[in-house]
């Protein structure tokens, strides 16, 4: 007997199998385009993983073949652990063929990524269909404005949770992201939006990075509003070009466009200071779409931005309608990212008075400008800026808020991007008054050579060091060193670790957690 694809789920099968089918495939089988079983019987199951270390009994393990290493090896060591069935990809057959054994359900699919999503989105019964959902892409902006849009939406009468670089939140409680990625595996992602579901959330805002993108790991998200902030160039090393760094981007606005029409409204919310919107714009064929900006036409803009103690006051307008709005976060680029936040909402039916006065009852985010206060009497801020643009925007929102000088204390990680180091330093020679040059993310680099390109890139910048800069690769010596030279009025900036929860040195990851080092040194210099 042969069995055809309409009759059991879209999903093709070796014959020999067929045979054994119970009546209807599993969710997460019946999710996959294009598998095909070669062997065993596959059921029902609780779990996915792509990680062999993380598969459960009874779970799914995927093969993925990553830059570093290939999954398809691990293969043995996930049904160690209790793997009931196995996802390959049917171009790895070689890789894949001797692990094949009775009893263990194997399904070749022709790529494992994009399966991952699919499988996973099964497993967790299509967490994002019972969801709206907003996907946040950009070079920069994408955290804030991911935490932004569902302050902004709960505040609204609309839970939101979220899952961003800095923490996940079901929309009542959040916790900390603690691994070293922007956009999780597909698998974690379809978990936390199951999670974000069960809590009661109305929606769920997704910070897609371009790599995730490009690697399907918000894949099945089905987006209903798509968000773009800006693109500058970063993370050249993976993309290659600027027009594959923006056509990754525009995926979203294709997933957009793709995603099952609801009743909830779809929209491309899209920053029109930012040329690149208009490739946003025609990835999003049929998505109507609402533009903000600061300095351009748009459907969404404020006007009359100033200070507001430490923060920002602004109107915003919207075709001739007008808002009061105060946030909390200083800096232009936060107004932009604000007008994002009320963009969404608007694009959801919430009035405009109602989105903008939620701004002010924003709690930021945490290691993004987060305010250290033990009682020093000078400023301390920890931000997460790691590139030449975002140090300028950081360094420009610091100055006018600062009376005395502007410390910084950064340092460039290794095995990234390399231009990011002298871009770096020439931000922080243009707008620092006094720079400590300590250790990021070193990884396998010698640390002391990335301080000395960094070094080099601040005397080219027209700085001298001793008087201007100097260097302490040990991180919490260089927060020190800074705490000690601050005068009252001054602004100490923590740059580039922001929340993480280790420094890389080598292979090894050093427990580090910046805004408690930075307090335990500040109670230590008051003697407490
Ligand atoms: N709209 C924006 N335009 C330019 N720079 C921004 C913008 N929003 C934030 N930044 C800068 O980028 C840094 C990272 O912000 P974040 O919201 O974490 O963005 P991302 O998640 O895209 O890295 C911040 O420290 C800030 O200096
Ligand atoms: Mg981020």
């Amino acid at each position: 007997m042969r069995v055809t694809a309409s009759e059991y789920g879209g999903v093709r099968y070796n014959r020999r199998v067929a045979a054994s089918l119970p009546p209807t495939p599993p969710a997460w089988l019946a999710a996959l385009n294009g598998a095909r079983v070669v062997s065993g019987l596959p059921r029902d199951a609780a779990d996915i993983s792509h990680d062999s270390r993380r598969v459960r009994p009874g779970g799914i393990f995927v093969a993925i073949p990553g830059a570093r290493a290939d999954g398809h090896d691990f293969i043995p060591a996930a049904v160690a652990a209790g793997a009931a069935a196995v996802i390959v990809q049917t171009d790895r057959r070689a890789r894949w063929q001797p692990h094949v054994v009775a009893g263990l359900a194997f399904v070749a699919v022709p790529d494992a990524r994009v399966a991952l999503a699919e499988a996973a989105a099964g497993v967790y019964g299509h967490p994002a269909r019972s969801l709206g959902m907003v996907g946040v892409t950009g070079t920069d902006g994408k955290t804030t404005t991911t935490h932004l849009i569902a302050h902004v939406l709960t505040a609204s009468g609309r839970r939101a949770g979220y899952l961003s670089s800095v923490a996940f939140s079901d929309g009542a409680a959040a916790e900390l992201n603690a691994s070293h990625m922007t956009t999780l595996e597909a698998s974690d992602v379809q978990r936390e939006l199951r999670r974000i579901a069960d809590a009661g959330a109305r929606y769920a805002v997704v910070e897609a990075s371009s790599i995730g993108l490009e690697l399907h790991r918000v894949d099945q998200c089905a987006f209903d509003v798509g968000v773009f902030t800006n693109l500058t160039p970063d993370h050249l090393d993976f993309h290659g070009t600027m027009d594959a760094y923006l056509a990754s981007k525009a995926r979203l606005f294709g997933m957009v466009a793709a995603a099952a029409a609801r009743d909830l409204p779809k929209a491309a919310v899209l920053n029109a200071d930012d040329p690149a919107s208009a490739a946003m714009r025609a990835a999003a064929a049929g998505v109507p779409a609402l533009t903000y900006a600061l300095r351009s036409d748009a459907d969404l803009t404020a006007r009359s931005v100033g200070r507001d103690g430490v923060g920002t006051r602004f109107i915003v307008s919207a075709h001739g309608e007008e808002a009061a709005a105060r946030t909390p976060l200083l800096g232009d680029y936060n107004v932009s990212n604000c007008l994002a936040a009320v963009a969404v909402a608007a694009s959801q039916g919430i009035a405009l008075g109602d989105a903008a006065a939620a701004l002010a009852s924003f709690p930021g985010v945490p290691g993004r400008m987060e305010l250290i206060e033990e009682g020093q009497p000078f400023r301390v801020v920890v931000d997460i800026a790691s590139t030449e643009p975002a140090m300028r925007n950081v360094l420009g929102a610091l100055r006018p808020a600062t009376q005395g000088r502007l410390i910084v204390v950064f340092g460039a990680a290794g095995e990234r991007d390399v231009a990011r180091r002298s871009g770096i330093a020439r931000a922080v020679a243009g707008a620092a008054d006094f720079a400590v040059i300590a250790n990021e993310d070193p990884r396998g680099e010698d640390p002391d050579a990335i301080i000395d390109e960094i070094a080099r890139a601040l005397v080219a910048g027209g700085v001298r060091e001793g008087t201007h800069f100097v260097r302490e690769p040990d991180r919490r010596r260089a927060i020190e060193a800074a705490f000690h030279r601050a005068q009252p009025g001054d602004t100490v900036l923590l740059a580039g670790k922001g929340t993480e929860q280790s420094i890389v040195i080598g292979a090894t990851q050093v427990p580090w957690d910046e805004r408690r080092v930075a307090r335990e040194l500040l109670r230590e210099m008051r003697g407490v």
